[in-house]
């Protein structure tokens, strides 16, 4: 690698779920505290920043021809671009990219990336890094402070993952279990709101695992943090995601019932419905007791909006395992969901088992699982009609003069009204489609 000057401007680029676009972010933020500013639209930046995702299928084929792209597009503008893949198949994949692909210039874990300024440093002298550590919760502490965000922000108060689902590459790639301190997290939040934040989504590969200490020193679970969050008082509105059901307890769940900044809404995979498969993803639940504890949920707070995850096709998975899936479907009444096909991921204990599942299935099990999915999530919306609720505005809609806000439920909700981004606004729900609403302005609660 030549050396070059130090970047002026910088793009990141996220892939898959919401920490990632957290630590998307965050990564910017450092690059603007080093002098970096984000590249104007439409406009090549002199440096890139790949935010990759490993979940499923061809990320690492994805990333070589996304480089391909960067390198072509950045000549085209007279450019040789500096290039960071960062994220999941970074922490996977790291010294494989480095070998095959002489362009990029970092590689950088998610656990590792509050080093990406030096790593920066190092790439304009000609040299360079990857960095795949794993240091228990130095990244945090070494980010610079929240500064402009949007209404609704995201804050990582867990990661990582001990649970080993069979067919899960997390554990590998975001390693073990943590919990940032409740302080650390406490004083975060309250800069975000500063910042502009009226809504936070708590984020956490087991979110629901957080455990930490209060300022009194007593032990807490997320319902604890989420209790001290509430009394910030300009912060409106509380999520958190993604939980999982073993780690699921009494006091979260009460809180649906006793914070009134708490949503209705809660994530919660099940990924199966077949007692059989889920054995063998070592999900260490039944779908009845998924179904239980969803139960608990719905009498702490009836008007709960369910959404979850699935995966058709796992290894071994028969018709009528399948049927199951969609039993458990039927019986819940998600308001939203996720599903997708099998992916084996390399490493992982469910690549080399018995009895992969053809595409071709994979791909009927899945229209048909989606199209029980897409007609719960219309009854939801139609069952919404009539409701008066608030929504937070987050951006234009597509249409001009639209706006686009979430309810409680998180239902987009549109507007044919002018508004802004960051207001929330009194609403009643008027027309139903299977993926938005409409709301009819019934007056303005605040800027
Ligand atoms: N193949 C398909 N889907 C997967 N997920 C996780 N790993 C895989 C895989 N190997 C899905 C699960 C999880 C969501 C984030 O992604 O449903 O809950
Ligand atoms: Fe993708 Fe999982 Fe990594 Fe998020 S944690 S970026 S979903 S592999």
């Amino acid at each position: 690698m030549k050396p070059t000057d130090t970047p002026k401007t910088y793009r990141v680029k996220s892939f898959g779920c919401q920490m990632n676009v957290y630590d998307g972010e965050r990564m910017g933020e450092l690059l603007e505290a080093k002098g970096i500013t984000l590249a104007p639209e439409g406009e090549e930046a002199d440096l890139v920043v790949l935010n990759t995702c490993h979940i499923r299928e061809k990320a690492t084929e994805k990333v070589y021809s996304d480089v391909g792209r960067i390198v072509k597009a950045g000549r085209k503008a007279g450019k040789d671009p500096m290039i960071a893949i960062a994220g999941c198949v970074a922490q996977a994949e790291g010294e494989e990219i480095m070998k095959r692909a002489p362009a990029v210039g970092m590689v950088v874990g998610p656990q590792a990336y509050h080093r990406l300024g030096d790593m920066v440093t190092k790439a304009a002298a000609g040299e360079r890094s990857t960095d795949t550590d794993m240091p228990e919760d130095a990244k945090f502490a070494a980010l610079p402070a929240r500064r402009k965000v949007a209404p609704s922000a995201f804050l990582t108060v867990q990661e990582g993952c001990d649970k080993f689902c069979t067919y899960c590459v997390v554990p590998y790639t975001r390693g073990a279990e943590i919990s940032r301190p409740f302080s650390a997290l406490v004083d975060e939040a309250k800069r975000l709101v500063e910042a502009g934040a009226k809504e936070i989504t708590l984020l956490g590969q087991n979110v629901n695992a957080w455990s930490g200490s209060d300022y009194a020193g007593h032990a807490v679970g997320l319902e604890g943090l989420i209790g001290e969050l509430a009394k910030v008082p300009e912060l409106q509105r509380l999520r958190y995601t993604t939980s999982h059901p073993a780690d699921m307890h009494e006091g979260l769940i009460a809180a649906h019932g006793e914070v009134d900044k708490l949503m209705p809404y809660l994530h919660l995979p099940v990924q199966s419905g077949s007692d059989r498969v889920l054995k063998a993803m070592n999900r260490s639940h039944t779908a009845e007791s998924y179904l239980k504890l969803l139960d608990r949920f719905r009498a702490a707070r009836p008007d709960i909006a369910l959404s979850g995850d699935f995966i058709v096709g796992f290894p071994g998975e028969t018709d009528a395992e399948f049927e199951e899936t969609l039993q458990i479907v039927d019986a819940v009444g998600y308001a939203q969901a996720y599903s997708f096909k099998y992916s084996p991921r390399p490493g992982t204990p469910a690549a080399s088992m018995d009895g992969q599942i053809a595409m071709e299935v994979m791909d009927e099990r899945l229209q048909r699982l989606q199209a029980h999915l897409n007609r719960d999530q219309q009854a939801f919306n139609e069952a919404s009609l009539g409701k008066t609720c608030d929504v937070l505005i987050e951006r234009k809609g597509r249409k001009p003069g639209q706006w686009l806000g979430k309810s409680p439920w998180l239902q987009s909700v549109f507007f044919e009204n002018e508004l802004a981004i960051g207001d929330m606004v009194r609403a009643e729900l008027v027309q139903a489609g299977p993926s938005s609403l409409q709301g009819r302005l019934l007056e303005s609660v605040s800027a």
